[in-house]
């Protein structure tokens, strides 16, 4: 089993760029594989969750390539995957299965998704009762948990379905499955969730929209069967990725660094926007935009933070950032209040457990409750002792928020089972080494 340690580092400074966005790279993929001829994908992020997805895709008869550091995607055009009685491995991607789960179901195909044992402990009635609707069929609808076999049609029911939870996987697997109809796919949700499905189905010449009701909540359209253009896709950086060096710079003294290229998409942007109003220093420049995705490079300095709390209304837009939150606001003064936030006991781990033992083996005080954490923050100064052990539990985004806290306790942190942040963030270790971080193999 691989572990990283991280040792307390002075100044961290430079200029970097961190791997591809998960969720788009996820999106070229699958969106590249229903569309008639060849699509380009640059900058695609080569992870474990999307080679995972990649590799689904071959099994279910589609033709992808590398070609120097371009991949070529041979779509099929819709609803024309091909293969019945296939298991897919999905690894560690709650993304991938379940936009595979909406792609099957658009499909005349058979096929049992499995996953590594985090993923197999993540719930996925959530995708089973929509798809049910559009005619897909399931082995065992009852079952929450993978392996999970799914039969698609070639043309599935449109779908009206008014999503209990705000979340990105519910509604692209839907749409994805939606693409196949004959009529409109609606799904309405509570608040809007990343929307790098629609702007990409946009952008190839979907006709899709978004609208605010009068209980604001949010409903988004989609015309079945639209002729999607071959256009190239170039994926932005990850601004999830970006949060790790941006947050470890703003926590250690005489710190500097900008990360460029940066996807800054406002559905993903909740975590820059606290960080901001805890008195971070952070600043956007370069502003542009690449295939419907705005993108900018952001530059963040060594600051003094301040415990808020999230509003509720920000919580999407940061779903896979509240572990690296959660470090900042150890360095904060006050508390920093984190409320409904129960989506974070369906991650990878349960992130609300798992931060706040962690937090608290390194002598944080926090408080957890059902959908809701707290963290009292020590303020700047205070000397952290560190001098932990944690396990990564198979999530990327805890293993190197600790490695992040690792930088500024006074004894090193070690994560055990490091090979997870593969997931997401390959060159995590070189980035941070390269920007001044001490991490080491060990
Ligand atoms: C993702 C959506 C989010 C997020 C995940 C990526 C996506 O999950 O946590 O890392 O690409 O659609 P939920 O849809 O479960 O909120």
């Amino acid at each position: 089993m691989n572990s990283m340690t991280s040792y307390k580092s002075s100044k961290l400074y430079g200029e970097v760029v961190v791997p591809g966005d998960k969720s788009i790279s996820h999106r070229a993929l699958i969106i590249g594989s229903l569309v008639t001829g060849k699509i380009i994908i640059k900058n695609l992020l080569e992870s474990d969750d999307v080679i995972a997805t990649l590799e689904a895709l071959k099994t279910l008869g589609i033709i992808i390539k590398k070609n120097k550091n371009i991949w070529e995607v041979f779509g099929n055009g819709i609803g024309n995957l091909s293969g019945s009685g296939f298991s897919l491995d999905l690894g560690n991607s709650g993304t991938g299965s379940r936009l595979l789960m909406g792609l099957i179901a658009g499909s005349d195909v058979e096929a049992t998704i499995i996953g590594d044992e985090s993923l197999s402990k993540r719930p996925m009635k959530r995708i089973i009762k929509p798809l049910r609707k559009t005619g897909a069929v399931f082995d065992n609808p009852n079952n929450d948990n993978l392996p999970i076999k799914i039969k698609g049609s070639k043309i599935p029911l449109p779908l009206e379905y008014n999503s209990p939870v705000a979340s990105a996987q519910i509604k692209s697997s839907i749409l994805l499955a939606g693409l196949s109809s004959t009529g409109n796919t609606t799904i309405i949700e509570p608040s809007l969730s990343r929307d790098h499905s629609e702007r990409m189905l946009k952008y190839l010449g979907a006709k899709i929209s978004t609208i605010q009701l009068p209980d604001s909540s949010w409903k988004i359209t989609l015309e079945g069967l639209p002729i999607l253009k071959t256009l190239d896709i170039e994926i932005p950086s990850d601004p999830s990725s970006a949060a790790f060096p941006i947050v470890a710079s703003i926590i250690t003294p005489n710190s500097e660094i900008k990360v460029l290229n940066v996807c800054v998409n406002d559905l993903r942007l909740g975590l820059y926007k606290s960080l901001i109003e805890m008195g971070a220093n952070i600043s956007f420049s370069n502003r542009r935009e690449i295939n419907g995705e705005p993108i900018a490079d952001i530059s963040a300095k060594y600051s003094i933070l301040r415990g808020i709390k999230i509003p509720k209304s920000r919580v999407a837009s940061m779903i896979d950032e509240f572990p690296i939150l959660s470090v900042a606001a150890v360095r904060a003064i006050g508390d920093t209040t984190m409320e409904g936030v129960e989506e974070l006991r369906f991650k990878e781990t349960d992130r609300i457990h798992t931060m706040s033992e962690g937090l608290r083996s390194a002598g944080i005080e926090t408080k957890e409750k059902k959908d809701s954490l707290v963290i009292k923050g020590r303020g700047p100064d205070y000397a952290l002792k560190g001098n932990i052990t944690i396990k990564s539990r198979l999530d990327h985004r805890i293993a190197m928020s600790f490695l992040c806290l690792g930088l500024i306790t006074e004894n090193p942190i070690k994560v055990v089972d490091t090979d997870t942040i593969k997931s997401s963030f390959p060159s995590f270790y070189e980035i941070m080494n390269e920007i001044g971080a001490k991490l080491k193999h060990t």
